[in-house]
């Protein structure tokens, strides 16, 4: 089965193929230099953007995969991100989906983003299930429960920000350019971490809930009271002055990276006391955090069970993880009709798939 996964939930525009081998073409373009003169992602210029991209993209990810055939004759379905992100970028990979669907007439799927990033780890391994899935990523922090992979129970979720969301709000108010979390993982790397600078933020409860704004806060408050453990302006790009920052900025972004990586596994842990997951999923763009996946290697060491990370380049947004779910839909004989609505951030997923007849009727 052949699958052609689009995603366009954010900023970054991608699209794959994926078959029952694993992936055979991928591409993705990011906006990320464009929203960083903003500070941040501003939706108008992300659905614009998309819209530019995603027709030259499908041509390049056709020449990629190098079919020597028509490649309609070939795809199964075609599987979009329906939420959650920003309506305007969803509706330009839905719009886009749904054109293609019609017009070489092949099965749509609708695709739930954050369930997909979870299956990205299923590139590296199988999971074995049931399995407790942490995604970790901009806009989300949820804990599931996956008992397979297309049946996932939210078990907690963060009651106000991110885990993704704290890194860049601290990276900012340090001094470096959006979305700092990655720059912020350099640093730390280069800094050592004291572990009662920063607090585990609403770990005294016995919810899995998570709350990160407490801890963005304290950040932001010592980085004002501490003006050495600032990033020093300059016109280059940041990574290529990361050797200029200073020793104190680093060891204060490795505290606060294993604050968030402490929290993260303090309630993950607790999470394993409701069943007895046989491996353990951490995904989203936060997964790509080397403090994150060292403290989750050693609670999943710990437990006697796999970790299951996907590889870097597939932590972040990507189209593979949009085509594997999709994948995994259709084998579980769930589509939809040209009626498919795009689900914005805070809404639930609407389990509202058909089969493949009536999806057409
Ligand atoms: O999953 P993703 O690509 O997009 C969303 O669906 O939100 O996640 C993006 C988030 C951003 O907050 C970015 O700063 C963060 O992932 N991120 C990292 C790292 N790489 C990306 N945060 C910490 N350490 C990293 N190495
Ligand atoms: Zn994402």
């Amino acid at each position: 089965m052949l699958i052609l996964g689009i995603e366009s939930s954010c900023d970054e525009t991608a699209l794959a193929l994926v078959d029952d081998n694993g992936i055979r073409a991928a591409v993705v373009s990011s906006q990320a230099d464009i929203h960083a003169l903003f500070g941040g992602v501003v939706p108008e210029i992300a659905s614009r953007e998309h819209a530019r991209l995603i027709g030259p993209l499908l041509d390049c990810l056709f020449q990629q995969a190098n079919f020597n055939h028509d490649p309609w004759n070939n795809i199964d379905a075609i599987a979009v991100t329906r939420g959650p992100g920003l309506m305007g970028s969803l509706l330009v990979g839905i719009a886009f989906a749904k054109s293609l669907s019609l017009a070489h007439d092949i099965p749509l799927i609708g695709v739930d983003h954050l369930q997909a990033h979870l299956l990205a780890a299923e590139f590296e391994n199988s999971i074995t299930w049931p399995s407790l899935g942490v995604l970790i990523s901009g806009g989300h922090t949820h804990l599931y429960r996956m008992d397979s992979p297309v049946d996932m129970t939210v078990l907690g979720k963060t009651i106000d920000d991110a885990a993704g969301e704290a890194c860049d709000k601290f990276a900012k108010a340090a001094g470096l350019p959006y979305p700092g979390g990655a720059l912020l993982d350099a640093l730390g790397q280069r800094g050592t971490a004291d572990p009662h600078l920063f607090p585990r933020p609403y770990t005294h409860n016995d919810n899995l809930n998570f709350s990160f704004s407490g801890l963005k806060t304290a950040g932001s408050l010592y980085l004002s009271q501490h003006s050495e453990a600032h990033f020093p302006p300059g016109d280059t790009p940041a990574r290529e002055r990361l050797h200029l920052a200073s020793q104190e900025l680093c060891d204060t972004a490795a505290s606060y990276l294993l604050a968030i990586a402490e929290t993260l596994t303090i309630k993950t842990s607790r999470a394993m006391a409701e069943f007895s997951p046989k491996s353990l999923v951490v995904a989203g763009g936060v997964a790509a955090n080397s403090v994150i996946r060292r403290e989750f290697s050693k609670l999943a060491q710990e437990r006697g069970i796999p970790l299951i990370i996907p590889r870097l380049a597939l932590c972040g947004d990507n189209a593979a993880m949009v085509a594997k779910a999709g994948w995994h839909m259709a084998r579980a004989g769930r589509f939809h009709s040209l009626s498919l609505s795009a689900i914005p951030r805070g809404q639930s997923i609407p389990q509202d798939w058909k089969s493949m007849e009536a999806s057409r009727s």
